[in-house]
């Protein structure tokens, strides 16, 4: 594993390394609260350039070609720091469909028939995942690539194939409906009905198929996946925009029993990635639904992220550790840059100043220090966290590194 050095160490070694500020750098008039949880931030923030974005795809044109994706375990999960390889999954894994979203940005990107196939051959494993029942996360692992297959692949068999996997994926998904709770059921924590963050990322699917289908079933399906988001913004955001991460809730009357420690420090914490998740899937479902309280919802998500993380920097892994040498989420930064940019796509003006956010902290993630350009690591964005409660070592992890391909796609 890379040792991560305390700032100032990585800020001198930089400027001293000479690496990756672009020619036009300059510096950026955005806020720059002061921060008061650990980050990790450039000596010189700027925005991205079109050299570090055209050379961040090579990389992971690069890095993504060498990847064996044959065998039972075909999905690519992530790699620590130094590892030469991937850990893989089964299909039913909740990250197996972002591998996939890579390939196909990368054929977006450059039309190469060959990342078609490759794309087209990963989604087809995760498409037969439809009807699957195990799992909340059928938005990341089937509406994730099915929904770029829909849009890129030139096929229209195939178009027909994704938009079909799409809908059943999205039934699926249904059945979890708790109409007293307004939500659909994440999991159990700690024995109790549960609802998760990360499922705003989730219930636009609802939305996306209900209008595609349209009559009282899509109707249906856009009204549960609303409500879910809409139970969210209730009960999950607090009023300085923070988020929890896992609530309990009564499942017999819809009560909310409170919040249950997981990914974060505590229960009560502000978990980054889960704080990413939010933002990102607010923005989402405001695109999908109009709702003022979506919106809403986004807007105060977002503002909570641009005030504890300056421009050119990456949060530790919660938000309520103030410790310089707390590991990171780098990919909690590049979920945000996305949905920040999302965020001026679909509301303009007001939120203007978050894409230029957006844009510094894409800047900061393709510097050859924050990416796998001089390691072994089969991945791209380094200094990602899964789960620092369990494990706290840093790696390259496929979400991050779909979000930021993403992220740098719109920017
Ligand atoms: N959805 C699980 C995670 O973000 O780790």
């Amino acid at each position: 594993m890379i040792k991560i050095p305390v700032i100032k160490a990585v800020c001198v070694s930089l400027v001293l390394a000479g690496i990756a500020l672009a020619p036009n750098a300059q510096a950026v008039p955005l806020r720059a609260p002061a921060a008061p949880t650990s980050v990790s931030c450039l000596p010189t923030p700027h925005p991205v350039t079109t050299e570090q974005t055209l050379a961040l795809f090579e990389l992971a044109a690069r890095k993504i070609g060498a990847v064996r994706t044959t065998g039972a375990k075909r999905y690519p999960f992530g790699a620590l720091h130094s590892s030469p390889d991937y850990a893989y999954t089964g299909a039913t894994g909740w990250t197996s469909g972002f591998f996939a979203a890579e390939l196909w940005l990368l054929y977006q990107r450059t039309q190469d028939p060959h990342w078609l196939e490759a794309a087209r051959a990963q989604t087809r494993g995760l498409m037969k995942l439809a009807t699957y029942t195990g799992s909340h996360d059928l938005g990341f692992m089937v509406g994730l690539p099915t929904g770029l297959g829909a849009t890129l692949d030139p096929g229209p068999e195939q178009q027909a194939a994704y938009a079909e996997a799409r809908i059943t994926a999205a039934r699926t998904l249904s059945q979890r409906w708790n109409p007293r709770i307004r939500a659909l059921k994440s999991s159990e924590y700690g024995g109790k009905w549960g609802l998760i963050i990360d499922s705003a990322m989730n219930a636009p699917l609802l939305i996306e198929a209900g209008q595609a289908i349209g009559g009282p079933e899509g109707d249906e399906l856009v009204y549960r996946g609303t409500e879910h988001m809409l139970t969210l913004a209730r009960d999950f955001v607090r009023p300085d925009g923070s988020t929890f991460h896992r609530m309990a809730f009564n499942p017999k009357t819809g009560a909310l029993i409170g919040p249950i420690p997981g990914q974060g420090l505590t229960g009560d914490s502000t978990w980054a990635r889960g704080q990413a998740w939010a933002l990102n899937g607010f923005t989402r479902a405001y695109e999908l639904t109009g709702n003022a309280e979506l919106l809403d919802a986004a807007l105060r998500t977002a503002a909570f992220w641009v005030s504890k993380v300056p421009p050119g920097c990456i949060p530790a892994w919660d938000f309520n550790i103030d410790n310089s040498r707390a590991p990171r989420d780098s990919s909690a930064a590049s979920i945000a840059a996305d949905g920040l940019l999302s965020l001026r796509r679909v509301v303009g003006d007001t939120a203007a100043d978050y894409g230029a956010y957006a844009d510094v902290t894409l800047g900061l993630l393709t510097t050859p220090w924050m990416t796998t350009a001089r390691s072994v690591n089969p991945g791209i964005l380094l200094q990602q966290t899964l789960n620092v409660p369990s494990d706290p070592r840093e790696g390259s992890y496929v979400w991050g590194d779909y979000y930021l391909l993403r992220a740098l796609s719109a920017a």
